[in-house]
């Protein structure tokens, strides 16, 4: 799908990988974008950069399906369409199976994680997916491409990543039956599973404890840059062969238990 004036509804698009891929989409490819956070003032920050024009920001839990049709409703009314969803909103909450004294985690916990990663993923997924089958299709054979972010830790959870971990598993089991079932209607179902990204958050972390993260990172020996991110996506949006994969992009790290 060619990514010029597309709509891009981009969850978790007010920080980190999300908000680079929102910059990368209008600023590069001529997208415009729907941002969908609960971080209201970088939301709102995020539309001021991009332009108002290229850009809205919704206010938005993934995890509530009302918040969730809002906003999908916020931008037909906007820009008329949805083309792609990047679902990158996401919680990583760490906490062991049994905390201090041997005590079982609290449940609330876990529930939390999959609430935001898994449910609110799909929350979305589903809702966009409902507007692309309005869509002209593309080349007489697309309407949409949905990508869904997973993360390394689906394959090598370090210990505290139960949830974090089995949400990002999940994320990459309902790729292939989301693909298989909306292609039907011309939309594209893929996940990426990042490794470690050189994210803000990533670049308060103590410079001991990022030596010995990107020593575990194969080649290059760095953290990936966020418009490495953005370029996977919209390697995936281009190429209209791509779907119901997970791809990796780490660097080939596979990071130890702790
Ligand atoms: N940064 C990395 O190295 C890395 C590695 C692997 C996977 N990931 C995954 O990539 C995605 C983005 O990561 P990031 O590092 O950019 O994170 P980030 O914390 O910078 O951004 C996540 C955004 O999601 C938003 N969010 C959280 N809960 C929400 C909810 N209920 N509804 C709507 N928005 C919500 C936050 O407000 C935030 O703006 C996440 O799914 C994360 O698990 C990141």
């Amino acid at each position: 799908m060619r990514i010029q004036n597309k709509v891009i509804v981009i969850t978790g698009g007010a920080s980190g990988l999300g908000l680079a891929t929102a910059h990368f989409m209008v600023e590069e490819k001529g997208a415009r974008v729907a941002i969908f956070d609960m971080n209201s003032e970088a939301g709102e920050k995020a539309v001021k950069d991009l332009g108002a024009d290229n850009a809205m920001f919704v206010q938005t839990d993934v995890s509530n399906d009302e918040s969730v049709q809002n906003a999908v409703n916020a931008v037909m009314a906007k820009f008329g369409a949805i083309h792609v969803c990047i679902n990158c909103a996401g919680i990583a909450n760490g906490f062991k199976v049994l905390g201090k004294e041997g005590k079982a985690a609290p449940l609330a916990k876990f529930a939390q994680v999959v609430a935001v990663n898994l449910v609110g993923l799909f929350n979305v997924m589903s809702k966009s997916a409902e507007q692309m089958a309005k869509n002209e299709p593309e080349a007489g054979e697309e309407r949409g491409v949905v990508i869904n972010i997973s993360s390394g830790a689906a394959y090598e959870g370090a210990i505290g990543q139960c949830a974090y971990s089995a949400t990002k598993a999940g994320v990459i089991g309902l790729n292939l039956p989301a693909a298989r079932e909306l292609g039907a209607i011309g939309v594209r179902v893929n996940a990426i599973a990042p490794g470690l990204f050189m994210t803000p958050m990533a670049a308060q972390i103590d410079e001991k404890i990022m030596a010995s993260l990107v020593a575990q990172v194969e080649a290059p020996k760095r953290l990936g840059d966020m418009r490495e991110f953005a370029h996977c996506c919209s390697f995936i949006i281009e190429n209209a062969y791509v779907n119901g994969e997970t791809i990796r992009l780490d660097g080939a790290t596979r990071l130890r238990a702790k």
